[in-house]
């Protein structure tokens, strides 16, 4: 029998995490992961021995594993967020001298050969990742979401024209002030009095029939709300806008359904300083007169991401990211992982007799920010503080809202949802 290449895997677990390891029942029969019972009795080192490669999902190959691995802990934080230990591995191992280029990215022309091979294959990569039409440009951009908030009214209305913004939580909210600036904002619909934790049915929605764009908030990170339809736009030459920042290559979206997507990287697919813009060719090329040469989608377009130095490193990072997605299976596997974390998460609120509470309504929940309160509010701060002895960290809450917030985006493990769940099941017993 060969040693099971995850028994090193569980062995440097239960090292780093010794309290919140995983058990087997049966150590004779070791299907998967899903089987493993997450325990706060077991604190010794085991060693495991299988016959069958065990598919464990989305944890880093036993060859990987290092002191620096065992080193690295737990990141719920919403944004910069985790990325995939096997990334980072590979950008470290290529980080001195890229591919025989005698250079790192970080020192690389970005109109040198190959640089542009980095852009090219990071595009051609996400293009089919997303199914992304060629009638659509991809860009890579620099200046965050929130500069995107100015540059979808700037670059698709004349000023005056009418938009429409859903507001499903406050990034929703922060875009529709932005675009005041430049536009015609009639806000359809808001939950803000109802503290952001619903999204209104769609028949409900009074829209404009001139509105030249319906803006939403795809996942709103702060408040945990996911669309998980869209609605159509009134206006039969309208089209929706969609900051999908946070839920961005998390599962499969039809893009031909969206005029502009944007979204930062730094929360699912790379490194902070990227921001990515999908957009229909036909509707760019019209931007408003005071618009700024750096947020003219058309020049952006034009120059494919590089009218100036664009986030090279960055850009690389997010490269890797997308090969990695499809090198896992695409979208649709990814999406069924998601599903599994946040299925494992909100069952442990859900089970937890009221100790903890999501107030996000159950069909709208988001797959990818997962916030909740402590029946007790006094507790919360007790939780994150045993939480991040524990090695899971980036769990308090938004300073807007308070509480505590999981973001388990593709990057965060099962083993780390896990990890968490008994957390919270063993703080809910000594303090219940
Ligand atoms: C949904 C959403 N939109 C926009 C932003 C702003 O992004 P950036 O900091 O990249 O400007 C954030 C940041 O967390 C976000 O979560």
């Amino acid at each position: 029998m060969a040693a099971c290449p995850n028994a090193q895997l569980l062995k440097n677990n239960l090292k780093t995490n010794p309290k919140y390891c995983f058990r087997f029942k049966n150590t004779e029969n070791f299907p998967s992961i899903n089987t493993l019972k997450p325990s706060r009795a077991a604190t010794k080192l085991i060693s495991i021995t299988c016959s069958t490669a065990t598919e464990l999902q989305d944890r880093p190959p036993a060859a990987t594993s290092s002191a620096a691995a065992e080193d690295r802990i737990f990141n719920f934080g919403a944004g910069p967020a985790v990325l995939p230990e096997k990334v980072l591995r590979k950008a470290q191992s290529e980080l001195l001298n890229w591919h025989g280029s005698g250079m790192s990215v970080m020192e690389m022309s970005h109109r040198g050969k190959d640089f542009i091979s980095i852009i090219e294959k990071a595009e051609a990569d996400l293009r089919t990742l997303l199914s992304i039409p060629q009638d659509y440009a991809v860009l890579f951009l620099q200046g965050g979401a929130t500069t995107l908030f100015a540059s979808a009214s700037l670059n698709l209305c004349n000023p005056g024209d009418p938009v429409d913004y859903l507001v499903t939580g406050s990034w929703g909210d922060k875009a529709s002030k932005e675009a005041k600036k430049y536009a015609k904002v009639n806000v359809i619909w808001s939950g803000k009095s109802e503290n952001y934790v619903r999204i209104p049915d769609f028949d409900e929605l009074e829209q404009n029939p001139d509105a030249k764009y319906l803006h939403i908030c795809t996942n709103e990170t702060i408040h945990g709300v996911e669309f998980k339809n869209y609605p159509t736009p009134k206006n039969k030459n309208g089209i929706i806008v969609a900051d999908m920042s946070s839920n961005f290559c998390s599962k499969p979206v039809d893009v031909t359904k969206f005029g502009l997507i944007y979204a930062g990287a730094q929360k699912n697919v790379g490194p902070s300083g990227v921001a990515i813009v999908i957009v229909r060719k036909d509707l760019i090329g019209k931007a408003q007169e005071i618009t700024p040469i750096m947020l003219d989608l058309k020049i952006q377009a034009e120059n494919k991401s590089l009218y100036n130095t664009p986030p090279c490193f960055g850009i690389y990072i997010c490269g890797l990211v997308f090969e990695d997605l499809l090198e896992q299976g695409g979208l649709m596997e990814i999406e069924k992982k998601n599903k599994k974390k946040g299925e494992t998460l909100y069952d442990a609120i859900d089970n937890s007799n009221g100790f903890y509470r999501c107030p996000v309504e159950k069909s709208v929940r988001s797959l990818m920010n997962v916030p909740f309160t402590l029946e007790r509010s006094e507790l919360e701060a007790e939780f994150i503080k045993e939480a991040a002895k524990e090695k899971m960290v980036g769990l308090k809450g938004h300073r807007s809202v308070g509480g505590i917030r999981a973001s388990i985006y593709n990057a965060m493990t099962l083993l780390g949802v896990e990890n968490l769940v008994a957390f919270m099941e063993d703080f809910k017993a000594r303090h219940g």
